[in-house]
């Protein structure tokens, strides 16, 4: 069954001017766009979007890392496409994300408290659903 996701181009994808290069990956595989912006995040916004993490030792370094430029937020949709576009992300260390990926091949370890990954993609439906509300509203 068809599924819906949501992705970002986090402030490094974009501030590198890779953003058309990620949006072109996910297109060539073939999911369609379905809704797409460039935005500043607010911290309300990514208290939401972040709230399991709230505690861990990377949360506020990822808040800080999140407003510090603009990012994409984008909903793309197709059969399965959660995991077929966080197999197209690659894992969230970009130094060991493999070659091919989207992290691997774009992205690398610049020496923050944070993983600057290129980009953020749902896990989940349910997790899906409640982001893409988040960011673009019900
Ligand atoms: P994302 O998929 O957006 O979800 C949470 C983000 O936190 C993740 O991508 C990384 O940018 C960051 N992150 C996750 N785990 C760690 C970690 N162990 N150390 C630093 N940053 C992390």
């Amino acid at each position: 069954t068809a599924e819906r996701t949501l992705v970002l181009v986090k402030p490094d994808g974009v501030s590198r001017g890779l953003a058309g290069a990620i949006l072109a990956r996910v297109e060539a595989k073939g999911y369609q766009l379905a809704e797409l912006k460039l935005l500043t995040a607010t911290r309300e916004v990514l208290e939401q979007h972040y709230a399991e993490h709230e505690g861990k030792p990377f949360y506020e370094p990822l808040l800080e890392f999140m407003l510090s430029g603009p990012v994409i937020a984008a909903v793309f949709e197709g059969e399965r496409v959660i995991e077929g576009f966080r197999s197209l992300a690659g894992a969230t260390d970009p130094t060991t994300a493999a070659p091919g990926t989207i992290r691997g091949d774009f992205g690398r370890d610049w020496g923050l408290k944070v993983q600057q990954n290129l980009v953020h993609g749902s896990d989940s439906p349910e997790s899906a659903e409640r982001e893409i509300g988040i960011w673009f509203g019900a």
